[in-house]
């Protein structure tokens, strides 16, 4: 029994370490951030932990029933920002470097009306439940991706959990070039989530 509880403290020692290290070289390389990005030695970005619980700033959908039963991603889009980089741009309008955004896909349920929403106690709609089925990540920062206007953009899958562990940068073509040319705002379409991020004082 004694050593079962040794065993474990010295577990926890070791993973405290590890915690304590890594928050180091976050806050080393992104002093503005507390969840900074973490990338491998071959320049993958690791899947980001706990992103469900960073700030929620929207989720755009766009169902398989208004794009002629074949949307390109039929799902909600759940945005989410890291908590610090959120504070940090109502602050001073600007995504501070270590900026990290998760967009989570989440199917809608299966409705029986032929354009695939149902009805519900609250109206007739489409509603999430249909489980995660995606994760992309953009990144800030203006030395790794100075080529596609100072963000990376990472796929981490297309289809529901578990997500791969790591990702390497997507294309331009696949990812940053929309971007460039549609967001409105430094990458980041902003027009969608704008009261969230600008108007509405904190709760
Ligand atoms: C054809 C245009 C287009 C392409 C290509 C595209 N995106 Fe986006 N992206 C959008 C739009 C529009 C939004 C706004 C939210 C939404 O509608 O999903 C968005 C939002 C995002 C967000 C949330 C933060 C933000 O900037 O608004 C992330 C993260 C993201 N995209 C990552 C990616 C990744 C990773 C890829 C490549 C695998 C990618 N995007 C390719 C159009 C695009």
């Amino acid at each position: 029994m004694k050593s079962l509880i040794l065993n474990r403290s010295t577990a926890l020692a070791i993973t405290a370490c590890i915690g304590l290290y890594a928050a180091g070289a976050h806050s080393a390389d992104y002093p503005d951030v507390k969840i900074g990005p973490t990338f491998n030695e071959k320049g993958q970005l690791v899947q980001p932990k706990d992103f469900r619980k960073w700030v929620f700033i929207g989720a755009p959908l766009t169902p398989n029933g208004l794009n002629n039963g074949n949307a390109g991603f039929p799902e909600f889009h759940n945005v989410y920002v890291e908590p610090a980089a959120f504070e940090q741009y109502r602050k001073t309008g600007t995504w501070p470097e270590g900026t990290m955004m998760v967009k989570e896909l989440h199917l809608t349920q299966k409705g029986p009306l032929p354009d695939g929403s149902s009805v519900e106690p609250s109206g007739r709609g489409y509603f999430p439940g249909g489980g995660p089925s995606g994760l992309d990540v953009s990144v800030k920062d203006s030395k790794r991706f100075a080529k596609t206007k100072n963000w990376g953009y990472f796929n981490f899958g297309h289809h529901s959990p578990p997500y791969s562990a790591v990702s390497t940068e997507s294309p331009k073509e696949a990812c940053a070039g929309c971007h460039i040319d549609n967001a409105k705002e430094d990458m980041v379409y902003i027009q969608f989530y704008e009261p969230v991020l600008t108007a509405l004082p904190l709760p």
